[in-house]
């Protein structure tokens, strides 16, 4: 089964005329293994793209392939990430979880989740951590590391990306952006609570655009293969649900 892992930390903002998710990019482990996934999304009737060497260049990658999910999200599979040697200078945050669990997680809004389900686990090789009731439909999660999830599947009318996640190294690194967050004004999605799944303490912030981000601590690192569990709440404690401010063009649930 080929290897998918939420790669290196790499978040590239772009300016456009809309927000939105321009693509969501996971590493395999080479071009054999980018090859065998090629195949079996191709077999199941989605077109890829592979990237052109100014392409590649442009997002420090050897090699990548493109497409679209059955819901309309970009994915682009990469191998090679180009590195920098350098020790990188965060002077607000003692460091990201990164390494063998990925830069974080991304949560897609997706319109079947079961089709999208059969797509990112059949196809692409996800395993199912667990999945989610609520009120508007079944969400999954979904892994391919050691991080509890690196995927999550959210019931939407149309495809985006509802929040991205990133972990850091100390919990005073929550304490302090939620300081920051206050100081600057910066609205709140979801306040400081703890997730039922991966254990994270964690809070939400909306973008300018409305766009979420989860900042957390202390996620739970898994054994694969897990058995998976249908979850009903979402939060252990916390977590409390604030709608986006009025003029966000951003589309968070
Ligand atoms: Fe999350």
């Amino acid at each position: 089964m080929p290897v998918l892992s939420l790669g290196y930390l790499r978040l590239v903002v772009t300016e456009s005329a809309t927000p939105g998710l321009a693509a969501v990019g996971f590493e395999v482990l080479d071009r054999t293994d980018l090859r065998h996934l090629v195949e079996r999304i191709e077999a199941a009737g989605i077109p890829t793209h592979a990237g052109t060497a100014a392409e590649c260049a442009l997002r420090q990658v050897t090699g990548f392939v493109a497409f679209d999910d059955p819901s309309g999200n970009r994915v682009e599979l990469f191998y090679g990430p180009v590195l920098s040697h350098r020790p990188v200078d965060l002077p607000s945050v003692s460091g990201f979880v990164t390494g063998d669990q990925g830069m974080g997680h991304v949560i897609l809004n997706v319109t079947d989740t079961e089709v999208a389900y059969d797509f990112y686990t059949g196809v692409l090789g996800f395993a199912e951590r667990n999945s989610l009731e609520l009120p508007g439909g079944t969400s999954y999660f979904l892994g391919c590391n050691p991080r509890q999830h690196t995927l999550g599947l959210n019931p939407a009318e149309g495809p985006g990306l509802l929040h991205f996640m990133v972990e850091t190294a100390e919990i005073d690194d929550v304490g302090k952006a939620l300081d920051r967050a206050h100081d600057l004004g910066i609205p709140m999605m979801q306040s400081l609570g703890k997730h039922t799944n991966d254990r994270m303490l964690s809070f939400y912030i909306y973008s300018p655009e409305g766009h979420a981000t989860e900042i957390g601590w202390g996620g739970e690192r898994i054994a694969a293969p897990t058995p998976t569990y249908r979850l009903t709440e979402g939060a252990v404690w916390g977590h409390r649900y604030t709608p986006p401010p009025a003029g966000a063009k951003g589309l968070p649930r």
